[in-house]
């Protein structure tokens, strides 16, 4: 038998009474992969009678970034919202830091609840660790190279400071071990894929029809990291790659809103002739757009992970991934340069009618968390 998650945290907080009446969590959120993990968390710790205040760094703000989500997955209003913005990372870690101890000097919970890789995430975890609240943080032990990736760094810290790391695949346990972290290690499966089995019936298909696209004749694309973006040089050969690629199938690009300030800022508005460039999708209609699509191409952590759940493939252009299981059995495939992007664009698209749509990652422990 799988424990959930909240039961962990109860066991480990009042070993001596599991009825978990009193337990009181501040969970921290800020940006779209942690919403929408929370979706998860905070039904599971509903029906377990676990207190949680909810609260929000405001690191996104747009409605198309934040809002949204919390309306389609009928996530409950944040108690708090830290309102930090947009800013370097000093600032917005430092800015998170400060406003978020004091709802946790206020609130007095017994455990703080951090999600994923953000800067809010380093920032949750550093106040609670100073402050002796033990950390539990979801989706613990992922790494990828570049190492001096904002992400990467904000993992590792994390979870370095971390009392009860749950993890989400026997890969991240090891990268732990690797680093020394045993104790509080809990291999309880992936929050993304409980959300993404309990939101399939409300997959929205609805953009598919507003731009007329091909079932299976497009490809979904979005790319928002900052080796990405913030080079003029790559982010032209994405660009440029994906304009070649219009011309034999859909593409549409969901823009995250650090692409189309570059994009507006080097001058390439252009280049995209013959893509639709679209606003950030919600995740019920961005998950309808990857059902039928030919194959994605991203830089998101998770979108490759759901693009799986999809029966899609994903070509990630990065150097590296945090779910390497995925490229290591060969459903999902690393372009990190112009010239073996375009290469593998096409062998996706030529490969998918012969590909073992089945094919099933043992060491990933998918959903039940
Ligand atoms: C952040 C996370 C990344 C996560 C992503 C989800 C860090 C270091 N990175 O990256 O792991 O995958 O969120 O989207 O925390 N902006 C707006 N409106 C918003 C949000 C952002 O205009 O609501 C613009 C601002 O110009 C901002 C830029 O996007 O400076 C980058 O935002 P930021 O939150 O720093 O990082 P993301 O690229 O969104």
């Amino acid at each position: 038998m799988y424990l959930t998650a909240p039961q962990l945290l109860a066991i480990q907080l009042s070993p001596n009474e599991y009825g978990v009446d009193y337990l009181k969590v501040v969970s921290l959120v800020s940006a779209r992969p942690q919403i929408i993990k929370e979706a998860v968390i905070q039904e599971q710790l509903q029906k377990h009678g676990i207190q949680e205040v909810l609260v929000h760094s405001g690191q996104h703000y747009v409605y198309d970034m934040s809002d949204i989500f919390f309306k389609v997955l009928k996530i409950r209003e944040p108690d708090y919202n830290l309102g930090v913005g947009s800013g370097t990372h000093g600032e917005m870690t430092g800015r998170t830091m400060i406003a978020f101890e004091q709802v946790v000097m206020k609130e007095k919970p017994d455990v703080i609840l951090v999600y994923g890789d953000t800067d809010t995430t380093v920032a949750g975890a550093l106040v609670g660790a100073k402050l002796k609240i033990p950390v539990a943080h979801v989706e613990a032990g992922i790494r990828q190279e570049p190492r001096n990736m904002p992400e990467e760094i904000n993992r590792k810290v994390t979870d370095h400071v971390s009392d009860l790391l749950f993890v989400p695949s026997r890969l991240a346990v090891e990268n732990l071990t690797r680093e020394g972290v045993t104790k509080g290690v809990y291999f309880v499966g992936d929050v993304m894929y409980d959300l993404f089995l309990k939101m399939k019936p409300h997959f929205d298909y609805s953009v598919i029809d507003e731009l007329s696209l091909q079932e299976g004749n497009y490809v979904v694309v979005t790319i928002h990291r900052d080796f990405n973006t913030d080079d003029p040089v790559r982010l032209k050969w994405i660009l440029d790659s994906l304009r070649e690629l219009s011309k034999q199938l859909g593409v549409v690009f969901s823009m995250h809103p650090r692409t189309k300030k570059r994009i507006q800022q080097f001058g390439f508005e252009d280049v995209l002739e013959g893509v639709d460039v679209i606003q950030p999708l919600d995740y019920l209609k961005l998950m309808g757009l990857v059902m039928h699509s030919a194959f994605v191409i991203t830089d998101r952590g998770g979108l490759q992970k759901e693009t799986y759940f999809c029966g899609k493939r994903a070509l990630v252009v990065m150097p590296d991934t945090g779910w390497r299981e995925l490229v290591d059995i060969g459903w999902n495939v690393l372009g990190n340069s112009r010239c073996s992007s375009l290469g593998l664009i096409w062998r996706l698209s030529d490969a998918w009618n012969c590909f073992d749509k089945t094919l099933e990652v043992s060491s990933l422990r998918w959903g039940r968390s």
